[in-house]
């Protein structure tokens, strides 16, 4: 049997998820990207392995094809021993407000699917007896705003599914870590002016990432620290005020 470790990398596509794959590789791990986009995750595969000298492979995944999901872990070279969500849609707010298959789409892709998901594999590990799961969810489901309401309330439904699963796991020896990004300079925020201190960057999420997993004991992981004060005295604003707020 091979002492490698296995990561299950769900968003290959992804600015920060190739960062995050990247940590693993220079870590020893062999990689798995899964992307509905394969060709595009392929590239990163093989940059990534370029690099590192680490095995990484794409398996063909698209999040909101749920009934698929236990034929793809099936289908996976080995049971993982870390798996990282990181598929997201920002979408369109605007146009969420009007657009119900827009919104039903924000809703799937950053609650729905990475919940389910993450549960089949959660039961997985629990007849395994290990394992670690990862959710990048966002501050944006700290508090809903009127800027990214639909995005907002599906991050925080995720937040919310990873809590109450780190809870039920809480004894079993599985880690479940939620990981909320502020700004990260992707193309998910490309065009968008952002404060510096408030932006990390992509490799520095990917770092936090792996660091908040492999090595860190924390539970809920602002990848800049400022975020949990920022985000603390948002929650605190007293609702007659918020409202009143452009946020
Ligand atoms: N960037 C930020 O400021 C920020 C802040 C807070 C939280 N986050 C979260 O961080 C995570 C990564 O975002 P990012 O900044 O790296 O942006 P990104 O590059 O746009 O990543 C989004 C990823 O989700 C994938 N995806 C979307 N729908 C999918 C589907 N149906 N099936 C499979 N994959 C799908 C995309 O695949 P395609 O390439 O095929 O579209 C892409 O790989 C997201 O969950 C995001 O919400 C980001």
């Amino acid at each position: 049997m091979s002492a490698l470790k296995n990561l299950l990398l769900v968003g290959g596509t992804s600015d920060i998820g190739r960062s995050t794959a990247l940590q693993y590789a220079q870590a020893g791990w062999r990689v798995v990207l899964a992307a509905r986009n394969p060709e595009e995750a392929r590239r990163n595969a093989d940059d990534i392995a370029a690099r590192t000298g680490a095995e990484v492979t794409v398996e063909l995944l698209d999040v909101l094809k749920t009934d698929e999901f236990a034929g793809f872990i099936d289908r996976l070279p080995a049971l993982p021993d870390t798996v990282i969500c990181v598929v997201g849609e920002l979408g369109d707010q605007a146009r969420a407000q009007t657009d119900a298959a827009h919104a039903t789409s924000v809703i799937r892709t950053n609650f729905e699917a990475p919940a389910l998901l993450l549960s089949l594999l959660a039961e997985r590990f629990l007849i395994r007896g290990s394992g670690t799961i990862v959710g990048v969810s966002s501050v944006a489901g700290d508090r809903g705003r009127g800027s990214n309401y639909f995005y907002g309330a599906a991050k925080a439904g995720f937040t919310a599914f990873l809590s109450g699963l780190r809870n039920r796991l809480a004894a079993s020896g599985i880690r479940v870590v939620t990981i909320k990004p502020g700004f990260v300079r992707t193309r998910m925020i490309e065009g968008m002016k952002t404060p510096g201190l408030l932006t990390a960057e992509p490799d520095e999420t990917g770092r936090a990432i792996f660091r908040a997993a492999e090595t860190g004991r924390g539970d809920v992981v602002y990848v800049r620290p400022v975020w949990r004060a920022v985000m603390t005295v948002i929650s605190l604003i007293p609702e007659p005020l918020f409202k009143r707020l452009r946020l």
